[in-house]
């Protein structure tokens, strides 16, 4: 196994330069965010030592640059998902860009209220709780889609009795996880989004929290309407999100939040809206951050989409093995590193998650345990909760070799 990625690339995170619990730090959570590189760090710090000011809020020199690194930030990220920079509306997070689209799509989705909203409970639940609201909200049902935990949905699990059957009419509305945080599988949107505009001639919105910082992007190729994306699993800073809003859509919806900067004029009782993706950003945005996931999408394009990739499908690989080693450990999701991104969650019998967590930390291993926020999803699995390892480009063998003995350790105090 190639081991080159993870030591070499290690060096760039400061905080690989720490211990915890006196052991060396193996960072297996990247999943619930990702370790920040010096050059996010320093970009950051360069913004706002430098060039900090309002953007679009008058004609100053600190204004102006303020506005050209957001924009340029805004050109960078379009770029990186093969979409249009006029298609690339900055949120604080995945949850919001959801929340946005789940309070101004129901504006164009068709009438019916028979038409359900298609998802699937696979979702964690930042692509679930705003959909399952907007239909309370406008008294929509959710078609849920039938699938396996062990297997990747696709157009297939669409055509499904189950979910045409059980509704009276085609969703007015699909939305999807590209990758599950809980399972890594990654779904096979591009035939998904195929089946429902043609089938359904509806809306397709892509989560791709865990895909977006794993694997190549092109916006055009998975053929989505929508696809949302957070700053920090992708070595960037929190509090900057994505919202990828296909250009055709831009008119048609009205703004989620209304105020200063997303507006063309304000008259004493009524407003017109700016062009573009102002008209969602309202409100001083988040300048420095957007500079971090710039710099963040540069760092990974220099190491390359496709190194991360095969880097992370060995460490599976490596990982799955390793755990089919240990008696009494559960694997869940896909047999293989195939259609998965660098997650695994598993679960040791008769051990509660928590205390498997806690004894890993103990070991200096990070990991997430609970219900991962996918409740829904736990329940299919007929699990309260699992533990979950989740890798990123600085892993490297030494953190599996780090998992491997501290599971040792708590099958030992266990006694499981
Ligand atoms: N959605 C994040 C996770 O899976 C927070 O951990």
């Amino acid at each position: 196994m190639s081991n080159a990625l993870g030591k070499s690339i290690r060096k760039d995170f400061p905080i690989f330069s720490r211990h915890v619990n006196g052991k060396r730090l193996a960072y297996l959570d990247s999943a619930a965010t990702s370790q920040k590189p010096k050059i996010v760090l320093n970009a950051m710090d360069e913004y706002y030592t430098h060039h900090n000011g309002n953007p679009g809020r008058g004609v100053s020199t600190l204004t102006a640059e303020a506005q050209e690194a957001f924009e340029k930030a805004r050109k960078r990220v379009a770029k990186f998902i093969g979409a249009k920079e006029d298609e690339i509306i900055f949120t604080r997070n995945t949850t919001e860009s959801l929340n946005l689209l789940s309070y101004v799509l129901p504006s164009v989705l068709s009438s019916d209220p028979g038409r359900p909203i298609a998802i699937s409970k696979m979702e964690h639940h930042s692509n679930f709780v705003p959909w399952q609201q907007m239909a309370l909200r406008t008294k929509r049902k959710l078609g849920f889609i039938p699938f396996k935990t062990d297997e990747a949905i696709s157009d297939k699990n669409l055509a499904a009795p189950a979910l045409s059957s059980s509704q009276p009419a085609p969703p007015a509305m699909l939305t999807i996880a590209h990758a599950s945080n809980v399972l890594g599988t990654v779904n096979d949107v591009r035939g998904m989004a195929n089946f429902a505009h043609d089938e359904w001639k509806c809306p397709v919105v892509v989560d791709a929290a865990q895909s977006a910082p794993h694997m190549r992007i092109d916006v055009k190729n998975l053929g989505c309407d929508f696809l949302a994306f957070s700053g920090h699993k992708m070595l960037g800073p929190m509090g900057i999100g994505v919202l990828y809003m296909k250009e055709e859509w831009m008119e048609r919806l009205p703004p989620f939040m209304s105020g200063g900067g997303q507006i063309s004029k304000v008259e004493d009782n009524s407003s017109a809206w700016a062009d573009g993706p102002a008209k969602f950003e309202a409100g001083t945005q988040d300048v420095g951050a957007a500079v971090g996931l710039a710099k963040a999408v540069q760092y990974i394009e220099n190491i390359g989409m496709d190194n991360i990739r095969s880097h992370e499908k060995k460490l599976v690989e490596k990982t799955l093995g390793m755990l089919s080693g240990i008696k009494g450990i559960e694997v869940y999701g896909l047999s293989s590193s195939d259609n998965r991104v660098g997650v695994i969650s598993f679960n040791v019998n008769g051990v509660h998650a928590h205390d498997v967590s806690t004894i890993l930390d103990r070991h200096g291993v990070e990991v997430r345990a609970g219900h991962h926020c996918a409740q829904p999803l736990m329940r299919e699995l007929g699990v309260a909760s699992t533990t979950r390892v989740s890798f990123y480009l600085y892993n490297d063998e030494d953190d599996i070799n780090a998992l491997h003995d501290a599971l040792l350790d708590v099958k030992k105090i266990f006694g499981a």
